[in-house]
């Protein structure tokens, strides 16, 4: 039997997201927005591309919860998106209501399911799932990790003109401007990246990386990254129904690690069938350590903003 994802939200992350699982073949999908027709026409589109591309697994959209019924993975992707000039912070309010109140939905259809929030501020709203869905703190983990990851390959690739496969990287933290791209742990094949580029190249090329979501936003100016946020969920999704246990950073709960407590943090997870397996606690330096730990304390400050709120 095929595995079952389903993904909220039929926008650009969402129906994106459903695309690529769709096209792998491996998992049926269901696609739920709150606009009627949207995830239908758009599930319907995708289903009609099977023939074409080989695919035979199915793809439903709708506006209710019943199809989801015993989804393997759950996407959250519902909420609004940044528009040039806002700060993942400031969907704080409006995505908190629209992740609680899915996640109430789908929780109590897939009780079994492994949470994977994606809307924005990350960190925040995988506590709130966290928190609504009374999973286990293995079974809820955020998608951000690896898209800032995949930026700060890109552009040091780029700036290295070496493949990508060749970048060995990691970003840790909130998924927000405190994010840590860890250069001492860098490398590519195998030399440590500050032995190629001048310390300032790098503090440039660690800002852009920070900066990496707000640059996409202004140039699109309607809504936010989509196409490597899709490529980036995928990744998990696979790791989890593969069981393929990679080793990706994601959002997930850190209890001591790190010095960190009670909060969803961007870090090294081992992700395979049971969601989080493993947290790795790789070495950082000092000032890593420190900036990973301001990072967690802006999470925690958005968490407070939550809890003041309701
Ligand atoms: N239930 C289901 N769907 C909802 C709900 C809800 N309560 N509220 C909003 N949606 C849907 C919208 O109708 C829309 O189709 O969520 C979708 C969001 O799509 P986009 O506006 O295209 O936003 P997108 O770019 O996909 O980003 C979604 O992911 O990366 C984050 O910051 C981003 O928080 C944002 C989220």
């Amino acid at each position: 039997m095929r595995s079952k994802v389903t993904v909220v939200g039929a926008g650009n992350v969402g129906a994106t997201t459903a695309q690529r699982i769709f096209d792998k073949g491996y998992a049926d999908v269901v696609l739920v927005d709150i606009v009627e027709g949207l995830p239908q026409g758009k599930a319907l589109d995708m289903l009609e591309a099977g023939p074409v591309t080989g695919t035979d697994a199915k793809v439903i959209g709708t506006n209710g919860y019943d199809e989801t019924e015993n989804s393997d993975v759950v996407v959250v992707t519902s909420g609004i998106a940044r528009r040039p000039g806002m700060s993942r912070d400031d969907l704080l309010l409006t995505n908190m209501k629209i992740v609680t109140s899915v996640v109430k939905e789908v929780a109590a259809r897939s009780p079994n399911c492994v949470l994977l929030p994606v809307t924005n501020p990350l960190d925040a709203m995988a506590q709130k799932a966290y928190e609504v869905s009374g999973f286990p703190k293995n079974r809820v983990v955020g998608m951000a990790g690896i898209l800032d990851t995949a930026r700060f390959r890109t552009f040091l690739a780029q700036e290295l003109n070496v493949s990508v496969n060749s970048v060995e990287a990691y970003v840790l933290g909130g998924h927000g401007d405190t994010m840590v791209p860890v250069v001492g742990t860098t490398t590519v094949g195998g030399t440590p990246v500050s032995k190629l580029i001048g310390k300032e190249r790098l503090a440039e090329i660690v800002q852009r990386t920070r900066d990496g979501g707000a640059e996409i936003v202004n140039y699109l100016k309607t809504g936010s990254a989509y196409y490597a946020p899709s490529a980036s969920i995928v990744r998990m999704v696979e790791s989890i129904l593969l069981d393929r246990k990679e080793i990706l950073p994601c959002t997930a709960l850190l209890e001591g690690e790190y010095g960190i407590n009670n909060l969803f943090v961007g870090v090294p997870v081992k992700l395979g069938a049971g969601g989080v397996e493993e947290v790795f606690e790789i070495d950082l330096n000092d000032e890593e350590l420190a900036a990973l730990r301001k990072s967690a304390e802006s999470v925690q400050e958005l968490i407070d903003v939550m809890a003041a709120a309701v």
